[in-house]
């Protein structure tokens, strides 16, 4: 049976380390570091792992909010978004994922550009 994108990342555990990454970066550029002041960042680094291992077609339930509510009232910009999404591709590779499943995760992600920039 092929492997799910999930698996090829090496599950959970991999997913929860890029996304720690994710946030260090996110956390250290001050284009897009305001966001998260208020944020428990413990719990955004929870969500948004559950909501990767979910998206990559992993055995997760990820409940919380969905996209659209979880960030309409943020004022976030096409530029931040664009930001984001370099520090996510910096995350993956700094784990050496492959180009294929960089790329995958990236597209996948980006299919919610439209829900989350809202400036
Ligand atoms: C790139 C695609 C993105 C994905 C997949 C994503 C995913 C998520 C997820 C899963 C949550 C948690 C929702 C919940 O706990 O119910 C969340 C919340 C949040 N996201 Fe994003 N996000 C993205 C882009 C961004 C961008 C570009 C920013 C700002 C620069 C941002 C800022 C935030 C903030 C501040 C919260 C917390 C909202 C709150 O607690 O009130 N996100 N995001």
């Amino acid at each position: 049976m092929t492997e799910t994108l999930y698996e090829r990342l090496g599950g959970k555990e991999s997913i929860a380390a890029v996304v720690d990454r994710f946030y260090d970066r996110m956390l250290d550029d001050e284009r897009v570091s305001h966001h998260f002041e208020e944020v428990d960042m413990q719990q955004q680094r929870a969500q948004q792992t559950l909501f990767l291992c979910s998206l990559t077609g992993g055995p997760v339930e990820y409940t919380g909010e969905d996209m659209e509510p979880a960030h309409d009232h943020l004022g976030i910009t096409e530029a931040e978004f664009d930001v984001t999404v370099d520090h996510l591709e910096a995350a993956l590779e700094a784990f050496d994922v492959p180009e294929r499943e960089r790329t995958e995760v990236l597209e996948a992600v980006a299919g919610f550009r439209a829900d989350i920039v809202s400036a």
